[in-house]
């Protein structure tokens, strides 16, 4: 796909970081080396209090580190005049944080307003920017107090992008909304991802939205020590201390699950069925396919309203669309195993819709395949990104 947004992301290098706030004999973080690649997103996740959101205000300058320093591209950020930095780093605090006296349009046309661009260049990049993260150019007029949470939080992200910086950083972007809402703003926030490729730090509690959003994650402990910086896949295969093994969780079989996508399976095809089709006609492309017991109807636009078992099939006349069971659990390309397989193992029918991002059928997934999955390899990032200050990785798993 084009690069929506024009800018590839940067290099971000700790070098060394430390922070020693005033009156504190331990440090906030603690001689801090990881190297962040470019469009990728590095995770920061531990225990609360461990010196995430220290590690990542330092990035910014809103505050100084004590030692060592942290490079863009090789530029060290206290060399950066504060306007230039600003347009390079994006930010999306916890809980949001849109300034509540401004329309929608005007809080993410913040950062473009104190870089002095001209009202016509704001507004067009506000109208792309709506866009982009899925919301009606209509709520340019609007204020956050007018929109949902999950809304808010794309107007949050829109704001961020809106200088086009190469970096972002996101604190807890999605801590505020319910489950099923930030699996789906998790999904098009990946999806975003893949076409604007920024370098983003990502802070998270959340052990699972870490290994779902992380192309790396950097585990903390508590003085801001670097326990591992590895992939997700390696972290959970080779947790490198009993700290890390205790902080991903006794779960961890169930979950490298997180790891694989949807999009990873071979997705079957459903037999798709439209109301007033001739059902004799579907029984026949029903017959033909050997795995499938039901027909999904869908509406004028492919979108699922439910399944029709082979057995209801019977005799001529047309589908009635009543006759439909409705409730097929949807997931999208980008949810994760772990994710898909419980949506499927809470419903009757143990095949679960794929949809794309408007909601129109795109295959079938199925719990067998999942399993299937379990079984993949895992791999390992290059150890040269960060310096883990505790014991190397053990020898590979079988
Ligand atoms: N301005 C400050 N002055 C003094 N100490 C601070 C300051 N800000 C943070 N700290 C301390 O530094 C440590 C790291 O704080 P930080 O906010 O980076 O943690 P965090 O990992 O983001 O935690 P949480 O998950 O709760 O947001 C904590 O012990 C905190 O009390
Ligand atoms: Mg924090």
């Amino acid at each position: 796909m084009q690069d929506a947004d024009g800018g590839a992301g940067a290099v971000v290098a700790f070098e060394h970081v430390t922070k020693r706030y005033p009156g504190s004999d331990q440090p906030a973080v603690d001689d801090l080396t990881l190297t962040v690649p470019a469009g990728e997103i590095c995770v920061l996740v531990g225990p609360s209090g461990c010196g995430k959101t220290t590690t990542m205000k330092m990035v910014n300058r809103l505050i100084e580190p004590s030692d060592g320093r942290i490079t863009i591209d090789g530029h060290d950020v206290t060399d950066l005049p504060a306007v230039e930095l600003r347009r390079r780093i994006g930010y999306v605090i916890q809980q949001v944080g849109l300034f509540p006296h401004l329309t929608i349009g005007e809080n993410v046309g913040v950062v473009p307003r104190l870089l002095r661009w001209s009202g016509a260049r704001i507004a067009a990049r506000t109208d792309e920017l709506l866009e982009l993260v899925g919301l009606p150019a209509a709520y340019r007029d609007r204020y956050p107090n007018e929109l949902s949470g999950g809304e808010r939080q794309r107007v949050g992200v829109a704001r961020a992008l809106a200088a086009d910086p190469p970096v972002m950083l996101m604190d807890e972007p999605f801590g505020a909304v319910d489950p099923i809402r930030r699996e789906r703003l998790q999904n098009e926030f990946l999806r975003l991802q893949r076409q604007v490729r920024k370098t983003i730090i990502f802070v998270t509690h959340d052990v699972d939205e870490a290994i779902k959003m992380g192309d790396r994650i950097a585990v903390l402990q508590r003085g801001g020590i670097l326990a591992q910086y590895d992939t997700p896949a390696a972290i959970l295969a080779h947790p490198t201390s009993e700290f890390v093994e205790r902080f991903v969780g006794a779960d961890r079989g169930l979950k490298r699950l997180s790891l694989a996508r949807v999009r990873d399976l071979d997705l079957l095809d459903p037999v798709v069925v439209h109301a007033g089709e001739d059902r004799a006609e579907v029984r026949r492309r029903l017959d033909r396919t050997e795995a499938l017991d039901f027909a999904l109807l869908v509406d004028d636009g492919d979108r699922p309203l439910g399944w029709i078992d082979a057995g209801d099939l019977a005799g001529s006349g047309t589908i009635d669309p009543d006759a439909a069971t409705p409730g097929a659990p949807t997931v999208q390309p980008e949810t994760t195993l772990r994710d898909a397989l419980s949506a499927l193992l809470a419903s009757s029918v143990q095949l679960g819709v794929v949809v794309d991002a408007e909601e129109r059928v795109i295959g079938l997934v199925s719990v067998d395949a999942i399993g299937d999955r379990m079984r993949a390899p895992v791999t390992t990032a290059d150890p040269s990104l960060g310096e883990p200050r505790i014991a190397e990785p053990e020898a590979a798993e079988a």
